[in-house]
């Protein structure tokens, strides 16, 4: 048997074999890559992988790095970040993500056994390198993707994922696959939080801010909740206004978010539609982190 893997999933194609058995030996991969959802404008990414558990998947807008123990989650735009515990959920989490999903098996125990049906297809050259297309549909998810398997360091290059009414591209400008496991430098993946960042709770990072809320409240409860106009004497143009109608670390229970839920009539918005599911679960988020101004 030529590969190691291979003996126990007999269905895998050899390129695709041979690619998951490189990466579960590699000590250390870094990718440089362009990633889209088609139709929107590509993000530039930075991933580098190393043992045990260890990541950082970085762009413009911020990273989220394990240093094997913690994982850290940095948005630029507040200059703040969350720490949290990297449990077998949250890196399972992680793997999951379809920015990593090529590379994610370097994390994995038994990537295989993720994989329902792959299907070697023909060899290409795609900007100077040869690659071997293989086409993987995964058990769970309702993913399929095709994986650009370069033939020289048998890894991924890129791939096409669909998910859902979702597609996603990745390609790879750069690519680095270490061996020896001397380079797997763990002392790269330790955190340092970048100048000035300020550590936030989770729930306090995923709450919007109460300008987030009153954008929403401006753009789906007037006229008819205005100063001048108090639908049931509420008004939900100014944050005293809005605070009458909630009670600070009870969503559930306050009658804003009750209103959204309203049978029949008496569903807010009053006669349209109802609110997003995103502008819903900001404002629960804010009121659950205590409703402040
Ligand atoms: C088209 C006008 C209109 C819009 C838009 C509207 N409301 Fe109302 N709202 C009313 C009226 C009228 C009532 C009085 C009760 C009724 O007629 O159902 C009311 C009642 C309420 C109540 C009191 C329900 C109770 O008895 O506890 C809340 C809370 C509320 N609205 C929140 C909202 C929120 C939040 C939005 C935006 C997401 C919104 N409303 C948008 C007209 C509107």
């Amino acid at each position: 048997m030529l590969f190691g893997f291979a003996a126990q999933t007999p269905n895998l194609p050899a390129p695709l074999a041979n690619d998951l058995a490189k990466l579960s030996s590699a000590s250390n991969i870094s990718v440089i890559y362009k990633f889209r959802v088609v139709g929107e404008s590509p993000t530039e990414y930075k991933l580098s992988l190393g043992r045990p558990k260890m990541f950082k998947l970085a762009s413009d807008t911020g990273f989220v790095q394990s240093d094997g123990k913690t994982l850290y989650t940095y948005t630029k735009s507040s200059n703040s970040f969350t720490e949290t515990p990297l449990t077998d959920e949250a890196l399972a989490e992680f793997t999951k993500k379809p920015e990593v999903f090529a590379w994610a098996a370097f994390l994995q125990k038994e990537p295989a056994n993720d994989i329902a049906v792959a299907r070697a297809g023909t060899t290409r050259n795609v900007a100077g390198n040869d690659v071997t297309e293989v086409e993987v549909t995964m058990k769970k998810g309702g993913i399929v993707s095709t994986l650009y398997l370069d033939k020289k360091l048998g890894i991924a290059r890129g791939y096409a994922l669909k998910q859902g009414d979702k597609q996603y591209l990745a390609a790879a400008s750069e690519l680095t696959v270490k061996t020896d496991p001397a380079d797997a430098k763990p002392e790269s993946f330790a955190f340092s939080a970048p100048d000035g960042a300020k550590k936030v709770e989770p729930a306090a990072a995923a709450a919007g801010s109460y300008a987030d809320v009153q954008t929403i409240l401006n753009d789906n409860c007037m006229p008819c909740h205005s100063a001048n106009n108090m639908a049931a004497g509420i008004d939900l143009s100014n944050y005293n206004g809005v605070k009458a109608v909630v009670t600070p670390g009870n969503a559930a229970g306050s009658r804003l978010i009750m209103s959204l839920h309203a049978s029949g009539g008496s569903r807010m918005p009053k006669g349209r539609a109802p609110l997003s599911a995103a502008s819903e679960a900001t404002i629960v988020a804010w009121i659950n982190a205590g409703a402040k101004k």
